[in-house]
Formats: structure tokens, sequence, C-alpha cells
């Protein structure tokens, strides 16, 4: 028989991560008036991505690194997909879905300005401070959160919840043990 659930919460509605999109990018442009080079971390970053970069009327350029984790603990990070662009000279901003223990945003950061980039700064909707293991400057940061998992608007757990619309804070447990009846109940069906 299967354990009882947690409640689901909405964390942040369409609309709440619409009005954070609108903050930071009319902080980020004005920060930027030249121009700047995006980089997104896949795949939990693609929503607010989309969101942010419809904000910024400044030249803007795109581009996409995977990263993934591996070995004990899973604390070393390797590069799984790299930059297209040539970042050497440029403003950086890359743009996450969340800092947790600080290792991703540290290494892309350190990756980054080894290409050459003139300045790099970190952008993430979601900032979970009480997990941090390395100290991290998040210059924009949407909102900072406690140590709860969330996942939907681009955020997963083992690949899903990705499309749900906003962001839902959900026990990973009770996500693993009935992904599709999880599915529904964070939809609200
Ligand atoms: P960090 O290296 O520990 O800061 O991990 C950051 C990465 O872990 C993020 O880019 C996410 O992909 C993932 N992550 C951390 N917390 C969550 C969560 O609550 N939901 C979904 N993904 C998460
Ligand atoms: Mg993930």
């Amino acid at each position: 028989m299967s354990q009882p659930q947690q409640p689901v919460a909405t964390l942040l509605e369409a609309e709440e991560l619409a009005a954070i999109a609108r903050r930071l990018g009319s902080e980020i442009r004005s920060d930027y008036p030249d121009g700047v080079v995006l980089v997104a971390l896949l795949k939990g970053s693609i929503c607010f991505l989309a969101d942010l970069v419809r904000q910024l009327p400044i030249p803007c350029e795109l581009d996409f690194l995977a990263l993934s984790a591996y070995g004990d603990g899973r604390t070393r990070v390797r590069v799984v997909k790299d930059l297209d662009l040539e970042v050497s000279g440029r403003d950086v901003v890359v743009v996450l879905d969340i800092v947790d223990t600080g290792l991703t945003l540290t290494y892309l950061l350190r990756l980054i300005a080894l290409r050459g980039a003139r300045s790099t700064a970190a952008c993430a909707l979601l900032d979970r401070q009480s997990r941090r293991l390395l100290p991290v400057e998040i210059r924009y940061v949407g909102q900072v959160i406690n140590d709860e998992h969330v996942v939907g608007y681009g955020l997963d757990l083992d690949e899903r919840y990705r499309n749900l619309p906003g962001l839902q804070v959900a026990d990973p447990a009770d996500l693993r043990a009935e992904p599709s009846a999880m599915f529904e109940r964070l939809l609200g069906r």
C-alpha cells in the first residue's frame, strides 16, 4: 500500500513568474544597454529563458550549455553540451533555473571566465540559499526559496513535470511513487 501523500503547493503561478521575468529583464536591460550574451543552462532554465529574453529590448545573443554531475555525491561536474558562440571579450549573463549547492554555477562562471569573457554575472529564477556549499554571487534573483523540491516551468524530477505551467512544491518520494497520478494532482485535476 502506498504511503499517505504530502500536500502539493503552488510556489509561483504563471502570472507571478511572468512578473519575475519582467522585473529581472528590466534590471538586465538597464545594466547592459549595449547588449549581452545570455548563456542558459539546459534544461531547467528553458521556460524562464523564453520569458526573460522577450523582456530584453537590447542586442542579445543566446547560447546553451548542458552539464552533468557525476562522482561520489555527484559533486563533480562535466560539460555534456558546450557553447557554440565565442564569448571572448563579451559580457555574459548565465541564466539558471535554481541555484542550490552553488557547484553548477561556480563551474559555469569559471568556464566562461576561462573562455575570456569580458564580464560574467548570474541570473537565477530561484535561490535555495540554505543548501549552499560554495559561496556564489547571483546578481539577478527571481525568488529565494526554502529547502523544498520544486517542479514545473522547466524544472523536473527525473525528467518529468517540466511542462507544468507554474512552479509547484512536492515531495520527491510522492512524485516518484505515482508519477502519473501526481502529474494530474499538480495540474489540479
Ligand atoms: P547546484 O549545483 O546544487 O546548485 O544545482 C543546481 C541544479 O540542480 C539546477 O540547475 C537544477 O537542475 C537542479 N535542481 C536543484 N534543485 C532542484 C529542484 O528543486 N527542482 C528541480 N531541479 C533542481
Ligand atoms: Mg534536473
